[in-house]
């Protein structure tokens, strides 16, 4: 059990770990290319080390020099390993896998942890079957553990992703790489762009096209070429701090090299319209978000504002300081990641005293209208990073609380306890 204490005060400058998806991603693609690339501000969070360690199994070698790490793939490219591949607590480390193993000749067995073995992953199965892999797992949603029959004869494939996903668009595409034919994705909602912006960096010839609200994206067959990756920071993290200095009463606080395409920064939007004093200032190496304490209003949010929810719990802890009934519309995917952050997310605004209900896939929160009226509280995170930092943001601008199973932050955020400190 952690205690979190509240602060009177906060103030000071925060940068945040390497962006978890570019760390994944940077990994996998210098591991299937031939040669040495080179990785600068790789994400020190455990998923991303558990990405690292697997593409060792598969063939690749990492030596860290310095800050950076260096990641030699091999001339006659991965090839299967005899031990099982532990994805540990990382969904996208199962899900890109799944795509880079889909083309490696052999049997390839994925485990992960009790939340990992919860989620489906018949959402990458489904398309990747499709191409000619074969992948099983439990039951009709397919849960993990994962065996995956690779094969050097995929087929590409023109694929409509059924729900927004980042993680199954880069599974897809990650395995057309060695496919044969072009692999076209369609997405209803576009999401991050880091697959298809680090495979065009890698050589890889990938044509996107908007369409409405959503993409397409073609991807024309090659091996990646390796690089040097600039791994940017992770906005996702940033979203913590943000809402932190805005819901407190007395607080100044500038997140610095912040990645701010559009497809990430949807709660900066968000807070925007809250009434947020906050202020985004873009650099050579990202933007500067500078937040001020300030009186939140409620507002309506819906999923596809924030592609993939990942900020929709930190939301919910600013929806639960602002004055009036915040809607969190269309967020049934929430159900689906490390917890049930649908539950989680009411759970944890019960717990600080608003008002929570839902209806279908909808939630909807009546703040308290200051972070000062937070009820104090004790929680188990449930093996849900970003439950535990949401958390702890309620506590440090409420009355503090207590956090079980605080450790699960070292998934993407080992330092997080100590950058928030630091802002005392
Ligand atoms: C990620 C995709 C997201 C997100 C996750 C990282 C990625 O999930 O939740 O933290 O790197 O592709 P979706 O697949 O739902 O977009």
């Amino acid at each position: 059990m952690r205690r979190v204490e509240a602060l009177s005060t906060l103030a000071g400058t925060v940068r945040v770990p390497g962006d978890k998806s570019a760390s994944h991603r940077a990994l996998m693609l210098s591991a299937l290319a031939a040669g040495e690339s080179t990785i600068e501000g790789l994400s020190p969070g455990l998923d991303v080390a558990s990405t690292s360690q697997i593409m060792v199994q598969l063939g690749a070698s990492r030596r860290d020099v310095g800050g950076l790490v260096v990641v030699t793939g091999p001339r006659q490219g991965l090839r299967v390993s005899d031990q099982a591949l532990q994805c540990g607590n990382s969904g996208t480390t199962i899900r890109l896998l799944s795509g880079v193993v889909s083309s490696i000749e052999g049997l390839h067995r994925l485990e992960g942890d009790a939340s990992l073995s919860r989620r489906p992953m018949d959402r990458v199965a489904v398309p990747l079957e499709l191409m000619g892999s074969s992948v099983r797992g439990e039951g009709p949603r397919v849960l993990p553990p994962l065996e995956i029959q690779g094969t050097l004869r995929l087929r590409g494939i023109d694929y409509r992703v059924p729900a927004p996903s980042a993680q199954v668009k880069s599974s897809v595409l990650l395995a057309g790489l060695s496919a044969d034919g072009t692999t076209t994705v369609h997405e209803a909602v576009r999401t991050r762009t880091t697959a298809e912006d680090m495979l065009r960096q890698a050589g890889v010839d990938v044509i996107t096209t908007n369409v409405d609200a959503g993409r397409r994206v073609v991807l024309s067959p090659r091996r990646p070429r390796s690089q040097v990756w600039r791994v940017p920071t992770d906005p996702s993290q940033a979203a913590f701090f943000c809402v932190l200095g805005l819901i407190h009463a007395h607080a100044d606080i500038e997140v610095v090299d912040v990645e701010h395409s559009p497809e990430r920064i949807g709660f900066v939007r968000v807070l925007s319209r809250m009434g947020a004093n906050i202020t985004v200032t873009p650099g050579e190496s990202g933007a500067s978000v500078r937040v001020l304490s300030s009186e939140l209003r409620a507002t309506e949010v819906h999923s596809t504002e924030i592609p993939s929810v990942d900020e929709a719990p930190i939301l919910t802890v600013a929806a639960a300081a602002a004055a009036g009934v915040s809607a969190f519309r269309d967020m049934g995917e929430l159900r689906l990641k490390e917890s049930d952050r649908f539950e989680g997310s009411m759970a944890l605004a019960r717990l600080l005293g608003c008002r929570v209900w839902s209806e279908a896939d909808d939630y909807f929160v009546e703040g308290l209208g200051s972070a000062a009226d937070f009820a104090p509280f004790v929680i188990n995170a449930g093996l849900d990073h970003r439950i535990v930092m949401s958390s702890a943001v309620a506590g440090v601008a409420g009355q503090g609380c207590d956090i079980d199973g605080s450790d699960t932050v070292s998934s993407s955020y080992p330092s997080f306890f100590d950058d928030l400190a630091s802002l005392r």
